[in-house]
């Protein structure tokens, strides 16, 4: 929380921004949500009566095998529970359900690969083939209850391995397949799998890079007794090993199995899955989601925040590893019954115009993507005519979306303008892993847009900003974005360590029952319109991947030549932030090409120990770093430098100042 004056003064700059944009008149006719005296009227239910607002959405979009009876219990708060009596099967309400609404024809996923090749893939089709997963997944021994690993490429097998997990009662554990062994073993052996789902290699930008040989690696590392096998997906034929008796082909394993799988009909607080996210300490968090609580929220937001329509073409370019691909590609769109696109590989492959080439192609209706994305388009479409989106067709697209991280408005306008080409509404979505689903963004048939804020809470969802000591603050100050009252689709605990949970979203000093998000934010004095000031913990977010920033500095306390590092984020242009390493090593200062070649070691040490998207864009050497005389590193002092700001902060405290002028230097 030291840094919310940091929060405080980045609100100061988007404050300004006046521009506003009513939803389109066509638009706002048909939506699901139309008109803000809808969404007030909404929002007034869910105030007066919060449990019987959430119960009949409850009943209204989920199928239940048993009704539940108990809506919100409390009484162990804060490990709150939705719907508890109620017995339901997700992937039952993603699947079945469909077929019995007549949509067994309809195209469920349309996937193309990185070479451009198109599966598609129907719900009849989709259904078969998570059965048979799933019957497959059950003749291994695995059940109800035990934790399944995913390691998977973006394909239609991953989602299919999601979904026949949930279809047996398993929790699924997916790891991003950027992540290097060491960091998938850790998560292997903290979720206490049985079992991991990979694939022999996966294809990104026309490369083959290794997903089973580093299952394999992570397995040799130690305490992973559980696992008792190793499922491959066969996605290039790439030369892999495999350990008799543990691993065996996904295709060999559904040849023989029946394509009828019974649910496994469990408690809407089962868990779904448990996702690892990045926090202030050094070890990384499993996020625990509920199955009813969380489906709910998935299917909600698909209505009110996109407006999904039957004829919409649905595209999410998230990668299934991160929650956006858990709630908008695995389960929000297959449980609205929707036609949505899954892409594997790069948004600049086989050029910046894959994704306007596929937008024209498949014509996507619904576009959602991370800021980082369109600001890397955007300088690639500077450069090169033939891939800026002026040479597509993008009249299918009514409506865009943007996640993950803040859009800045000039992002925002080119977005609007050169994609949505004026017509179509942009919704800044603003949640977390841990919020399972949006929690404050425009409804694109009711909000007026204004570029760079997420708007208003979704109806209930009880949004606001406090100080330090959990009291409300006027709009106009910022501060700390907390949410009142729980919702379905929330945390339900920090996998085995339930302690953490309680002290990271529930502390004390604000009473024990409010959940902090760990962003600051500011509301607007006129319109009340959040904006969302950034972390306001150890978290960094690049390119809206979120990073710890102790994660990164242990990885590089763990080489050999280092003494100590701190790491902070930089604003950069593409990604948001970026990674700026201050690192002191057990010997001199290098400098010159040594500095240089040193840096590039670490750099792919980093890469080694978490994963490439934690390398350090800069590397700095110093004798030592700024401390306090009680030998505190002053990260403040290190965020201006890695800014190349002039210091103008009282550094009297400060125990070494000439070591100020060293860390100027970038690697
Ligand atoms: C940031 C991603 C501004 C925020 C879904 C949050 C955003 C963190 C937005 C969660 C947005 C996400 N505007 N900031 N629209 N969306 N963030 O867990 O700092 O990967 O706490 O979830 O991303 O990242 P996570």
């Amino acid at each position: 929380m030291s840094d919310l004056n940091t929060a405080q003064n980045s609100a100061s700059d988007v404050k300004a921004e006046s521009r506003i944009f009513p939803p389109p008149a066509a638009f706002a006719a048909n939506a699901t949500i139309s008109g803000m005296d809808a969404y007030h009227a909404m929002c007034k239910e869910a105030e007066t009566d919060y449990e019987g607002f959430w119960a009949k959405l409850a009943r209204e979009n989920l199928h239940w095998h048993k009704p539940f009876e108990t809506v919100l219990d409390e009484t162990d708060a804060p490990f709150y529970k939705w719907f508890e009596d109620g017995l339901m099967n997700v992937s039952y309400n993603c699947l079945d359900v469909n077929l019995q609404k007549g949509n067994g024809d309809k195209v469920a996923v349309i996937f193309e690969a990185d070479g451009g090749e198109v599966t598609k893939v129907t719900y009849k089709e989709l259904h078969h083939k998570v059965c048979q997963f799933a019957n497959g997944l059950k003749s291994l021994g695995i059940t109800k209850g035990d934790r399944v690993v995913i390691y998977m490429p973006m394909s239609v097998e991953g989602v299919v391995a999601m979904q026949a997990c949930a279809r047996i009662g398993a929790t699924h554990s997916v790891v991003f397949g950027g992540f290097s062994a060491k960091s998938l073993h850790e998560r292997i052996v903290d979720v206490g799998a049985v079992a991991v789902i990979t694939a022999d290699e996966q294809v990104r930008g026309g490369k083959h890079l290794p997903l089973k040989v580093i299952v394999d690696e992570a397995l040799t590392l130690g305490d992973c007794e559980k696992v008792k096998n190793v499922v491959i997906y066969k996605r290039t034929g790439g030369a892999i090993n495999l350990t008799a008796g543990r691993d065996l082909w996904m295709h060999d394993l559904v040849a023989n199995q029946s394509d009828v799988c019974e649910p496994e009909w469990v408690s809407a607080e089962h868990p779904l899955f448990i996702l690892y996210t990045s926090g202030s300490t050094g070890k990384p968090k499993g996020v625990q989601h509920s199955s009813g609580g969380y489906l709910l929220w998935a299917i909600l937001t698909m209505k009110w925040t996109f407006d999904i329509k039957p004829s919409d073409v649905f595209w999410c370019t998230a990668d299934i590893g991160w929650v956006t691909g858990h709630t908008y590609i695995t389960y929000g769109p297959l449980a609205v019954g929707a036609t949505e696109i899954v892409f594997e590989g790069i948004p600049t492959f086989p050029n910046a115009g894959r994704f306007w080439n596929m937008v024209e192609k498949h014509k996507a209706t619904i576009f959602y993507t991370a800021p980082t994305a369109i600001r890397s388009l955007i300088k690639a479409a500077d450069a090169d005519a033939n891939v800026h989106p002026a040479k597509f067709d993008l009249s299918s697209l009514r409506l865009l979306g943007s996640v993950g991280e803040p859009i800045n408005p000039e992002a925002w306008m080119w977005y609007y303008n050169n994609i949505g080409r004026g017509n179509c509404p942009i919704v800044d979505t603003f949640w977390q892993t841990e919020t399972g689903g949006h929690m404050m963004t425009p409804l694109p048939g009711a909000t007026p847009l204004v570029p760079g804020s997420c708007t208003l809470p979704l109806p209930g969802i009880m949004s606001a900003i406090v100080d330090e000591t959990g009291h409300d603050l006027p709009n106009g100050q910022g501060g700390i974005l907390v949410v009142k009252r729980p919702w379905p689709a929330m945390i339900r605990t920090i996998w085995g360590d339930p302690e953490r949970f309680k002290k990271g979203y529930f502390p004390e000093e604000f009473g024990g029952k409010i959940y902090l998000a760990g962003d600051g934010a500011i509301r607007n004095k006129d319109t009340g319109y959040f904006t969302i000031t950034g972390r306001i913990d150890d978290v960094l977010n690049v390119s809206g991947h979120r990073m710890g920033t102790m994660e990164i500095e242990s990885a590089l306390v763990a080489h050999p030549l280092v003494a100590e590092a701190a790491v902070v984020g930089k604003p950069d242009d593409t990604t948001g932030e970026a990674i700026c390493a201050f690192v002191v090593l057990k010997r001199s200062r290098p400098i010159g090409d040594e500095a240089k070649q040193i840096a590039t070691e670490l750099r792919n040490w980093v890469a080694k120990e978490i994963g490439p998207i934690a390398k350090p864009k800069e590397i700095r050497f110093g004798d030592n770093l700024p401390k306090t005389r009680s030998g505190k590193i002053m990260r403040r002092l290190l965020r201006v430098l890695a800014k190349g700001e002039t210091i103008t902060q009282d550094v009297s405290t400060l125990e070494n100042p000439a070591i100020l002028d060293q860390l100027k230097e970038a690697q």
